[in-house]
């Protein structure tokens, strides 16, 4: 997507203009984008993203005291704190993230230093490719790389999620934070949400993995994620009452839902129908990928989408209509939503040589339906988040 070699150039800069010395780091953190398992997450069940060419850069020096001092190069805003007394800053509410991993992993016992950064990103905001986690990955593999502390992968995910659950209020499952930190270049990750095993899968060779932005920003999205959460819960505890076992809908097989979906209510029977479904959609994508089975691959893209749409409930008319432009271009083998929904983008795999095809006739075909322009990418499955040289 950008170029990574100018963002750390800018990044450095704007530290050695803003702090008069130069970084001692530049840690990224990528964005993602989820080719399928979606709502699966918080149930305990299986995702396959990847991680992203689009990310998030601090750029750090160590101060000899316990403040830290953050700036925001891409809305030119300054947010500064003690890590005595961590508190949420009502004012630059964009600090909140990195306050907050402050706040987790101190809370882990580690020994932070007091820093100063600066913060750039180009992750488009609220477009569903996960800026809010790579912001958070990015601030903890700072303070990791200049602190000097060991910490496993994953439970810097873990922290990483913590802080946006409990400091900055978001109920988010581990998907984004887990793939910003643990990506691999060329490969996705299948993740079990429940016992955080992961495999990695590669990414089709041959095939593009094309992200199309509808520009609509997600509104609803934090008071629907929850109502879905409280539904999937409610599936459960009536799903418990005649299948033995069910902790989560993960537990729950498409042939136990047969039986019982007609004892739950209409609306928690397609919620549930969704996440059981989806599951099951995750282990047939990653067979489909393992014997280069594309077509089968984009089938099962094409049916999350739906199934997101009519039993979910969380897509939207510039989602629908940017998925419905992918598919009748000739050499896409399917389209979906990716993230949480009412908007953001979708991903869709793409024939190589169809890429250019895909690019001219989606965009014209939104913008002449929803009168705005989309923004289309080309994404590469990248490293999850490290240290940049520059
Ligand atoms: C958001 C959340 C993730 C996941 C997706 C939906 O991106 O942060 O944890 O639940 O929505 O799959």
């Amino acid at each position: 997507m950008g170029d990574l070699a100018t963002q750390v150039a800018e990044a450095r800069a704007a530290f050695e203009r803003r702090f008069g010395r130069e970084p001692q780091i530049i840690a990224r953190a990528p964005g993602r984008v989820n080719l399928i398992g979606e709502h699966t997450d918080y149930n305990d069940g299986f995702v396959l993203p990847v991680a992203i060419d689009c990310q998030v850069l601090v750029a750090a020096a160590p101060r000899p005291d316990r403040t830290v001092h953050l700036y925001a190069l891409d809305f030119e805003a300054q947010s500064s704190f003690s890590l005595e007394d961590i508190q949420p800053d009502e004012e630059q509410g964009w600090s909140n993230y990195q306050r907050g991993v402050g706040w987790a992993l101190q809370e882990e016992g580690l020994d932070l230093m007091g820093l100063e950064a600066v913060i750039t990103s180009d992750v488009p905001i609220g477009s569903g490719l996960s800026s809010s986690a790579a912001i958070e990955v990015s601030i903890a593999t700072a303070w990791k790389l200049l602190s000097g502390f060991e910490l496993d992968p994953v439970r810097l995910a873990l922290l990483c999620q913590k802080a946006e659950n409990e400091f900055v209020g978001a109920n988010c499952g581990i998907m984004d934070q887990f793939i910003s930190v643990l990506g691999q270049r060329d490969h996705a990750l299948l993740v079990d949400c429940r016992s955080l095993d992961y495999q990695l899968v590669p990414v089709p060779r041959g095939a593009a993995i094309v992200v199309a932005d509808t520009m609509k920003r997600r509104g609803l999205v934090d008071s629907e994620y929850n109502a879905r959460r409280r539904e999937c819960e409610e599936g459960v505890q009536l799903l418990r009452e005649h299948i033995s076992g069910v902790r989560a809908l993960r537990d729950v097989t498409p042939q136990q839902f047969a039986q019982h979906a007609e004892r739950l209510p209409p609306v928690i029977r397609r919620r549930c129908r969704h996440v059981i479904e989806e599951n099951a959609r995750v282990e047939g994508a990653v067979v489909a990928l393992d014997v280069g089975d594309l077509a089968s691959f984009g089938e099962l893209m094409i049916a999350s989408h739906r199934s997101l749409r009519d039993d979910y409930e969380v897509s939207c008319r510039e989602l629908d209509v940017m998925m419905e432009a992918a598919l009748k271009v000739e050499g896409v083998y399917g389209s979906r939503m990716t993230g949480a929904g009412f908007g953001g983008c979708t991903v869709s795999l793409v024939r190589e040589k169809a890429v250019l095809d895909f690019r001219e006739r989606v965009a014209a075909e939104y913008e002449a339906i929803v009168g705005v322009q989309p923004q289309i990418y080309v994404c590469r499955a990248s490293d999850g988040a490290g240290a940049v040289r520059g």
